[in-house]
């Protein structure tokens, strides 16, 4: 090919990339209706994936927010956090912030083969790293419904940090409720409204009560 050909080729490509890039409102490039033609099921795949492993392990949703985070240091959002090392090149995957602690890599591999499945080279490793952050937020969210057991959080009652205190960082006149129920040892198996203000209801009170020092769970603790 000659040079005038390849750099025609290249030229060409340029006018067409804008399409993948830029959106269809002004000055914006990014949303979220992307897939909507090319993969219209990406979300309910992520989600549903997501969901699975969430339920497997509850602190799941709040690592692969933290991953997406982390992804995002170093020049952007762009799923470089996925690449191994190799050779002398350290890459973010294997660097000191996130070596032995970022997790969450066997599920996005889990989202990305479902989604090849379905709509094959279309949705980018970044896009689907952002898509899945995103379904995490709902995930964690839905901690506003539901139960849990004593034994998921007796920790911040009694011995937050291995040295006999409680979490103070949870409003101590909730917490004296809680310890009705959920004595230093025994009830393990008794259940609490995961929301006391609304515990039926799906709505923002789980992260209010997370501001007022009462959200049942640790989360922080996740990430
Ligand atoms: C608190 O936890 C630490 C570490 O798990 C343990 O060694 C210690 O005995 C616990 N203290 C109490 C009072 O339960």
């Amino acid at each position: 090919m000659s040079q005038l050909t390849s750099f025609l080729l290249v030229l060409s490509l340029c006018a067409f990339a804008p399409l993948c890039f830029s959106s269809k409102t002004k000055g914006g490039y990014l949303y979220p209706q992307f897939y909507d033609h090319s993969c219209p099921k990406v979300q309910e795949i992520v989600r549903s994936v997501l969901a699975k492993a969430v339920a497997k392990e509850a602190r799941m949703a709040a690592s692969i927010l933290r991953l997406h985070f982390h992804d995002c240091f170093v020049q952007g959002c762009d799923a470089s956090l996925l690449l191994d090392s190799s050779g002398s090149i350290v890459s973010e995957k294997g660097s000191n912030p996130n070596r032995n602690s970022v997790r969450g890599f066997e599920v996005l591999d889990e989202i990305k083969s479902a989604l090849e499945k379905e709509c094959p080279c279309t949705v980018s490793f970044a896009d689907l790293l952002a898509i899945a952050a995103r379904e995490s937020t709902v995930l964690v969210g839905s901690h506003t419904i539901g139960n849990a057991r004593c034994t998921n959080f007796r920790q911040r009652l009694y011995n937050q940090s291995g040295n006999g205190q409680p979490d103070y960082t949870l409003d101590q006149s909730y917490a004296a409720q809680l310890k009705i129920r959920c004595p230093k040892s025994g009830g393990d198996q008794n259940l609490f409204f995961l929301d006391y203000v609304s515990p039926t209801k799906f709505d923002n009170y789980h992260y209010k009560n997370i501001l007022a020092s009462k959200g049942l769970l640790n989360l922080i603790k996740f990430f």
